[in-house]
């Protein structure tokens, strides 16, 4: 069940897809057996500072660098050492103002007052009060985080599979990955039947597909795999010797083994990829 409102989506949560603190959770009096998540979207301005409108992850980037400023002006302070500390405590206000260069609409989640007592307390060298300021500022980043982290990674950095297709070999046609799917799913699922009622003939025969289907998956692999190709070997050499295996047991009518082998295809296969791809594209495809 799906409502949107303005720029916030509120959908039932499913088990398993609830992630605090982003998605805040709340009981809906009316009927308690149903709960309620709201979902912040950023303001699309927001994709000027990714790939493929910047050349670069410019933002996350600017986050990575804001952690490793924290930390060394953290350490710094604590050893006493000023000329780290000052070095450091420029360019984490170098990067904490940029924030708002980049996002004007974000600029209330920063405290500029907590910033000049840093740089106030970094020139002067206090060095015990240092590490209390930057708890404090870090408090804007987690509020920010909360409200937005997720989301963000969710549609900046995740693969999308929305646009992807599939070339049906025996067929010619071109499907999408949902309906690519669905064909796979299926054919898996007869062969499952016809172990369950032991037509191990049937079950032979209604391999093929299967085998046929995935061999059209994997070939689209590689238009993101290009260089990284090893997960994509892993879990194709796990069907390679899985599916042998299986018709083996299919051959001698052994119920049992052949159940548990399709069993394990459906987690070293199906389940390995769905893990990274599927939820991710799930939940993009919910909030884009
Ligand atoms: C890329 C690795 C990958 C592999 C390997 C894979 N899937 Fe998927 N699967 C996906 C993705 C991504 C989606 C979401 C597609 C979408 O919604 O556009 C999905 C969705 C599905 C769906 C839901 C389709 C729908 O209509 O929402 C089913 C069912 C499914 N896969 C079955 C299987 C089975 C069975 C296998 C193993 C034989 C398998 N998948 C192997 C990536 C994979
Ligand atoms: C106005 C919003 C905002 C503020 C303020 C903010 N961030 Fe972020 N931060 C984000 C968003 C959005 C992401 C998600 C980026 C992504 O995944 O591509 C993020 C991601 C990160 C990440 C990446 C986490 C990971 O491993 O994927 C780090 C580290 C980070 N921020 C550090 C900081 C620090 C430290 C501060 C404060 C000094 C800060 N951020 C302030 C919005 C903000
Ligand atoms: C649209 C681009 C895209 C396609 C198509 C794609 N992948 Fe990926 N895959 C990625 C990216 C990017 C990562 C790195 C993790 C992330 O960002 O989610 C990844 C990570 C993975 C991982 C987890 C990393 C690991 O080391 O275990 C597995 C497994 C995987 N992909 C399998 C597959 C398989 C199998 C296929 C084809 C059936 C496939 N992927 C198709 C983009 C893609």
């Amino acid at each position: 069940m799906l409502k949107f409102l303005s720029y916030c989506l509120y959908c039932t949560v499913i088990s398993g897809l609830c992630y605090s603190p982003l998605i805040m959770a709340q009981d809906n009096s009316s009927n308690p057996t149903e709960r309620t998540i709201t979902l912040k979207l950023p303001p699309k301005d927001l994709a000027k500072w990714y790939k493929p409108a910047n050349k670069r992850q410019v933002w996350l980037h600017t986050m990575f660098r804001l952690r490793r400023e924290l930390l060394a002006m953290n350490d710094y302070a604590r050893q006493n050492q000023q000329a780290g500390l000052e070095k450091w405590s420029d360019k984490f206000a170098k990067d904490y103002l940029s924030i708002a260069q980049m996002m004007p609409q974000w600029e209330k989640y920063l405290y500029p007052e907590k910033l000049k007592m840093l740089t106030k307390a970094v020139k002067s060298r206090q060095y015990t009060e240092i590490s209390a300021i930057l708890k404090k500022l870090g408090k804007s980043c987690r509020t920010c985080h909360d409200d937005y982290q997720t989301v963000a990674t969710l549609l900046f950095r995740t693969p999308d599979f929305s646009r992807e297709t599939v070339t049906v070999k025996t067929s010619g046609e071109e499907l999408d990955y949902d309906e690519l799917m669905a064909l796979l799913s299926d054919s898996l699922n007869r062969v499952n039947i016809a172990i369950k009622d032991k037509y191990f003939n049937k079950a032979v025969t209604a391999l093929t597909p299967v085998k046929q289907y995935l061999n059209d998956l994997s070939s689209t692999c590689s238009h993101c795999h290009k260089q990284d190709n090893i997960p994509v070997k892993r879990i194709m050499s796990e069907a390679d010797s899985l599916l042998p295996e299986l018709e083996q047991y299919l051959n001698k009518q052994d119920q049992r083994q052949a159940g548990g082998k399709l069993g394990e295809f459906a987690v070293k296969v199906c389940a390995r990829c769905h893990s990274v791809h599927r939820l991710t594209s799930d939940l993009k495809s919910v909030i884009e």
